[in-house]
């Protein structure tokens, strides 16, 4: 009788320890995450924070202001596990092909963390307005929230949301244009009265593309008369910053990108030597041009901006 009880209290030991072996150990290791293993802070939960941008083929660049970023919400937030998504899946190609970099697509991260049993997942995205890749983002949100793939699943904002105030449903929001004005003061030279700072955004037809506009006037209310915002594919177009600049009897212009990453159009479309370059077409009427070939991510004032857009949004999440 004895003897069966040692075997059975014996054999209760060994199944526990095994269980721990698989239970407790590291998971394999996940080429999609830049930040290592999981750290979930209570049993049951596991949560993570999912970093999307669109992503660059620029390796330096990406460095510099997409890892910097993800690595600064990684250390601020140690309970979570931190991954990394891209939107653009030319770019995620290009990648695989030429450096066999295999970066995940929004969709592929979440079922990926579903299938880890993840329970409740921030999605931070790295852009600056509230335009189509946004809404793309928070569109496939959405569908894990409807099919209850997670506990709980909310998305971040991103640069330029709200001029602040509170929502009539309760919720409230800093003033992210004044915020982001003194972000790019931390970037920003001292300007002679000859001398301006051009902005290039993206651009979009999307609504939001009235982002732009109101950062300038925010720029302007701030003092900054002299920083110019325009865009590639948007509104205001080169032609109406050249306006702004003859008006003002501007001689040097320095170019500056309003994105995440120096990357395709700030190294052509901005700093170019192609003809129909900024940089080029300035020239031509006579500016002296500069380039400052540094993306938002490396700012660390950007970089703080999202860490705190990760805090409210987390903060939201642990309210539902
Ligand atoms: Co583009």
């Amino acid at each position: 009788m004895n003897m069966i009880k040692i075997t059975l209290k014996y054999l209760m030991m060994l199944v526990l320890s095994l269980t721990c072996i698989a239970g407790c150990s590291t998971p394999a290791g996940n080429n999609a995450s830049p930040t290592g293993p999981s750290a979930p802070a209570t049993q049951g939960d596991k949560k993570a924070i999912l970093v999307v941008s669109f992503g660059t083929s620029y390796n330096d660049a990406r460095v510099a202001n997409i890892e910097s970023v993800e690595t600064k919400i990684k250390e601020s937030f140690k309970d979570y596990e931190t991954r990394r998504a891209f939107t653009s899946e030319i770019i995620i190609k290009k990648l695989a092909e030429r450096d066999k970099l295999i970066i995940d697509t929004p969709d592929q991260a979440l079922d990926k963390l579903k299938k880890e049993g993840f329970t409740q997942v921030l999605v931070q995205p790295l852009h600056i307005i509230t335009g189509e890749e946004y809404d793309d983002l928070v569109n496939v949100v959405n569908k894990y929230q409807t099919s209850n793939s997670f506990k709980k699943i909310v998305v971040g904002r991103p640069i330029l949301y709200s001029i602040g105030g509170k929502y009539s449903d309760g919720r409230e929001y800093p003033n992210s244009y004044a915020m982001a004005v003194e972000a790019l003061k931390k970037q920003l030279p001292a300007l002679d009265s000859d001398t301006a700072v051009v902005l290039m955004g993206h651009g979009t037809p999307h609504p939001a593309n009235a982002s732009y506009a109101c950062l300038q006037s925010v720029l302007r209310d701030s003092g900054l008369d002299n920083v110019l915002v325009g865009t590639v594919e948007g509104y205001p177009a080169l032609e109406d910053v050249k306006k702004e600049l003859a008006a003002k009897k501007i001689k040097k212009v320095i170019l500056m990108p309003l994105m995440l990453v120096a990357g395709d159009h700030a190294n052509n479309d901005m700093n170019g030597d192609e003809d129909d370059s900024w940089k080029s077409q300035l020239k031509k009427e006579g500016y002296a041009v500069e380039a400052y070939l540094h993306g938002l991510g490396e700012n660390p004032a950007f970089q703080d901006m999202y860490v705190n857009n990760v805090k409210d949004a987390l903060a939201e999440m642990n309210k539902q």
